[in-house]
């Protein structure tokens, strides 16, 4: 695990359904994040709820990210957001590549373009890579080795390490996945994707790009086990984080654990 601080990232997804929702949950995550020292929060709602959460954020501890953008620059786009909307609107984060889009069609080439548009607005991108199903014969060391290459392609040495990675196994997101990844499968990936970034670049130092796991986290031990065994720098969360307690204890016990590991 590298020096930063944990990052907890609750993707709101197409939840909830009211604005007074959205504000009531946020502001149980933010009265919980804004104690924690050591770890940033961030959450995604949709585009539609953003402006009613972003005159509640205050502080550095808890901020709002968004959950994609366009891939180019400003004009005529209709139903897009484009990077910049998103920086001056005070984003910190964008998810690009999640396995939702990817599934209805966004392209590697297009994440590419969102990556290097987000980081020249000052927005961190947090690019999601996961394979759909773990074969014994390790094909899917190869898959995430694609995927970072082709996602990557046009980021330059000095940028590795300014954006996030999120580790999603396709078969451990959302309802229908029977479980979380286990800390050993989580490890390996870190370590491949650690590996793959310092071949690609070139790199004389292994990158401290943050690399988070997603899919499925829902519990405390979680949490603690794939931080400390899992070697992750945070987590990327979507239904455990529709409810503002749940996700305050998970805060919580990434709070705990990255005291404990210094
Ligand atoms: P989940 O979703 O936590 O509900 O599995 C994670 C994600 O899709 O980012």
């Amino acid at each position: 695990m590298n020096k930063q601080k944990t990052l907890m990232v609750g993707n709101w997804k197409m939840n909830p359904e009211t604005p007074a929702e959205a504000k009531k949950n946020f502001r149980i995550i933010k009265t919980q994040g804004s104690k924690l020292r050591n770890v940033d929060t961030v959450i995604c709602p949709t585009f539609l709820h953003y402006g009613d959460l972003s005159p509640i954020v205050s502080g550095h501890r808890v901020v709002l990210g968004v959950q994609d953008c366009f891939a180019g620059g400003t004009g005529s786009k209709t139903g897009e957001v484009s990077a910049l909307q998103a920086s001056k609107a005070k984003a910190r984060y964008c998810i690009v590549g999640h396995s939702e889009r990817r599934a209805a069609g966004e392209t590697n080439e297009e994440i590419s373009k969102k990556i290097i548009s987000l980081l020249k607005y000052g927005v961190t991108p947090i690019v999601c890579i996961g394979e759909g199903e773990r074969d014994v014969a390790g094909k899917y060391l190869f898959e995430i080795e694609k995927q970072v290459a082709a996602s990557l392609k046009d980021l330059k040495k000095n940028q590795v390490s300014k954006i996030v990675i999120a580790y999603e196994p396709l078969w451990a997101i959302g309802k229908n996945a029977k479980r979380a990844a286990n800390s050993a499968e989580i490890e390996e990936m870190v370590i491949q994707i650690r590996k793959v970034l310092t071949d690609l670049y070139d790199l004389k130092k292994i990158p401290t790009t943050r690399i988070l796991y997603g899919g499925s986290v829902s519990k405390q031990e979680h949490v603690e086990d794939f931080m400390v065994n899992g070697k992750v720098d945070g987590f990327l969360i979507g239904r455990a984080s529709l409810d503002g307690k749940t996700f305050a204890g998970l805060m919580k016990t990434a709070e705990a654990t990255s005291k404990n590991k210094k």
